[in-house]
């Protein structure tokens, strides 16, 4: 079986894989959390190269503070066991999202775990938080206007490469596998440049219950796709 260079995944459904057991949404966010961290290292045992994890988007602001509250605190206990695991799978680990929408010290956390995994190259392992795609594009443009007003880029050298080279996934490959827990089947401002070819496999199963078993069936799924680029043969 190929096992996918890259894979994205949409973390979907723990507030109703909560909801369905009687408990309240922040028990979900908990068990998922855990169970990103079981599921990250899973998939670099597997072999995978890069994974790419949304779990937080520009949008969730709009959640109740309550809920923004137990999601922020569950990311600062994430990033801080996080240094740990990157260390002892030599994983290097990403932010991406604009970081100066966080709170203060979770930037610090951000910083350092990112400085402290930066020499790691066994796995690639980025996190989106606060991330939008649409914000990721315009914070791009922004950059380049600034770079073009400053005489570094001419617009006859944007190339798809240099605008790619603008984005937060600067330098990471183009995920080969999209998958989005809970149903749910839209992109919800998630990576949408980088999408482009990528193959998308949705699953009913809940983020908190997505295991091991079901990552293979997503895997076999994705065996049995005929990928194409826009060519006339796979
Ligand atoms: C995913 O689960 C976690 C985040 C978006 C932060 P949800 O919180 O979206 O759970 P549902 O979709 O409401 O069940
Ligand atoms: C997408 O999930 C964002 C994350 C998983 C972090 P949402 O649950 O926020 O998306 P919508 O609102 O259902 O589109
Ligand atoms: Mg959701």
């Amino acid at each position: 079986m190929k096992i996918p260079n890259h894979i994205a995944i949409i973390l979907d459904g723990n507030g109703r894989w909560a909801k369905s057991k009687g408990r309240p949404r922040s028990y979900g966010h908990v068990v998922g959390c855990d169970n990103l961290e079981k599921m990250c290292n899973v998939i670099c045992d597997m072999g995978v190269k890069y994974l790419t994890v949304y779990a937080f988007s520009t949008e969730n602001w709009k959640r109740s503070a309550e809920e923004v509250g137990v999601l922020m605190n569950l990311f600062r206990r994430y990033l801080k066991r996080c240094e740990r695991n990157a260390k002892k799978r030599q994983m290097r680990v990403k932010i991406i999202g604009d970081p100066t929408g966080m709170a203060p010290d979770i930037q610090d956390m951000i910083a350092e775990l990112e400085g402290m995994s930066a020499g790691y190259d066994h796995m690639f392992f980025q996190i989106a938080l606060n991330y939008g795609s649409r914000d990721e594009m315009r914070r791009a443009a922004a950059k380049m206007t600034a770079d073009a007003r400053d005489g570094k880029l001419r617009p006859e050298d944007m190339s798809e490469e240099v605008f790619a080279s603008y984005l937060d996934t600067a330098g990471i490959p183009d995920p080969d596998l999209l998958i989005r827990t809970s149903g749910e089947q839209r992109l919800s401002n998630f990576l949408l440049w980088q999408l482009a070819y990528t193959e998308f496999y949705f699953t009913e199963t809940p983020w908190p219950a997505f295991d091991e078993k079901e990552l293979m069936k997503a895997i076999e799924a994705y065996n049995n796709r005929d990928r194409r680029f826009g060519d006339a043969k796979s």
